[in-house]
């Protein structure tokens, strides 16, 4: 009869570790079991949905059909900006990163546009700050960074216009 006893225990060990399944799965999951990281997603305005179906994600830049950019090859100048930039100016070019805290002036905010022409910026860098000059790129690598440079700007443009008289 030792068998008989034995499958109790182990019926007992499954459904324990089923109700304690039960309960850890309930601390991840709203009461009507959405996935929390959803029902934030669903609070994103409607602005932002729009820039994001025209501009994409940083990881996934894209312009619209209209734009100057639209046969810049975006997601090789995202690479170059990786390397060279985003430790400065920030993922979402907003500067905000920890190097930008430590730096005098600190980095542009290129999501909040440029006064300065980006070409000659970055071949030349700009003296006496530490933006210094990236003409030792590539040819491509420097039109490419350049141009996601000019995403980021734009991209920044098109969201100050979608906000508008929001503020
Ligand atoms: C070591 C930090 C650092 C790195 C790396 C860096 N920048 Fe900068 N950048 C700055 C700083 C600081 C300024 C602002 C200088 C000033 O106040 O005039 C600036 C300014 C600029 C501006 C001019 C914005 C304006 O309107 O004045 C552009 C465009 C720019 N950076 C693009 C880039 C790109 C693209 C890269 C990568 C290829 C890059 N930067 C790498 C620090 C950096």
């Amino acid at each position: 009869m030792a068998n008989r006893e034995h499958l109790f225990y182990y019926a007992a060990i499954a459904l324990a570790c089923f109700a304690l399944w039960r309960s850890v799965q309930g601390q991840f999951t709203s009461p009507d079991s959405e996935p929390i990281f959803v029902a934030a997603s669903e609070v994103q305005s409607t602005q932002h949905q729009k820039l994001v179906a025209d501009y994409g994600y940083f990881t996934s830049p894209k312009v619209p059909a209209s734009s100057p950019l639209a046969n810049a090859n975006l997601s090789g100048g995202r690479q170059v900006y990786a390397v060279n930039c985003l430790h400065c100016h920030g993922s979402s070019g907003r500067a905000n990163t920890p190097t930008a805290a430590l730096l005098k002036p600190p980095p542009k905010d290129l999501f909040a546009g440029t006064v300065r022409d980006v070409e000659t910026v970055l071949r030349h860098g700009i003296p006496s700050t530490s933006m210094s000059s990236f003409a030792g790129l590539s040819d491509d690598e420097f039109a490419d960074v350049r141009d996601y440079a000019l995403y980021i700007v734009e991209r920044g443009a098109a969201w100050a216009k979608l906000t508008e008289g929001n503020e």
